[in-house]
């Protein structure tokens, strides 16, 4: 039986006091439930080491919404894995449809992202999803699996073991219009399935894929009820703690 695991995605919102704000209601509304999920919270940047300053006596764990893949150097405004694991991070989403459409980011930038993540002992949130011209065109399976196959290329089941993969399907993103439970368990099953090849039985088994696109309180229950959707990332209804404790409540 695999836990859920819900990850708000804050993307480029909330300044210092307004983390500071969401993360207390955040706190509170969780506080007062016993909720057997994993909560990973994703704000900027720069609210990081705010956010674990408030979280670290929680079950609640923090993560990045991107990184560079150097440990340092001339790198001008990039962030490594070391300084998002000195303020407290344990996870990192790489490979998020924004950054591949607006920041150009192609699988083999993403590859080494994951692979500095792993070896700097953070564990990668990995984005993938179809386009919905793709979808359109029926190349959905090709796409997420060109996706995996050459994201995750050089890496061996024992360095994924923490990998946490995301099914986003582009055209959800931020629409409000979320894939069915249908729509998103095919290809949630086809991801297991081709984990199971690419790897084994057991790792796929064991793998935590979530869905991602306009997950909100009044569709989040019926997508992870589905066999294959082990949680959300969610973007926009995460920046409401109301809503994103009823999401986080939906995944028991
Ligand atoms: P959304 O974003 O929930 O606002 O659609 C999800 C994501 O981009 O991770």
């Amino acid at each position: 039986m695999r836990t859920k695991v819900v990850a708000g995605n804050w993307k480029m919102n909330n300044d210092i006091n307004s983390s500071v704000t969401l993360i207390n209601e955040i706190k509170k509304g969780l506080n007062q439930k016993n909720i057997n999920v994993k909560v990973i919270i994703c704000p900027p940047f720069t609210s990081l080491e705010t956010a674990y300053a408030l979280i670290k006596e929680t079950p609640i764990k923090l993560g990045a919404q991107n990184m560079y893949f150097e440990k340092s150097g001339a790198f001008t405004g990039e962030i490594s894995p070391l300084m998002l694991k000195s303020v407290g991070c344990e996870y990192v989403i790489l490979g998020h449809s924004e950054r591949r459409t607006i920041f150009m980011e192609s699988n083999q930038l993403i590859n080494k992202k994951i692979k500095a993540a792993i070896s700097n002992g953070l564990n990668p949130i990995f984005c993938i999803g179809e386009t919905l011209e793709e979808r359109e065109a029926g190349k959905t399976f090709n796409v997420v699996e060109t996706q995996i196959r050459e994201g995750l290329a050089n890496l061996s089941e024992q360095e994924l073991s923490n990998l946490i993969i995301a099914y986003e399907p582009v055209w959800a993103i931020g629409t409000g219009r979320n894939a069915t439970p249908e729509q998103a368990e095919e290809v949630h099953k086809f991801i297991r399935d081709l984990i199971a090849n690419l790897y084994s039985k057991e790792f796929a088994e064991k793998l935590i894929i979530q869905y991602g696109g306009s997950v909100k309180p009044e569709n989040s229950k019926d997508l992870m009820s589905q066999p294959d959707i082990d949680g959300a990332l969610v973007g926009g209804a995460c920046l409401n703690a109301e809503s994103f404790i009823k999401i986080i409540e939906s995944a028991q």
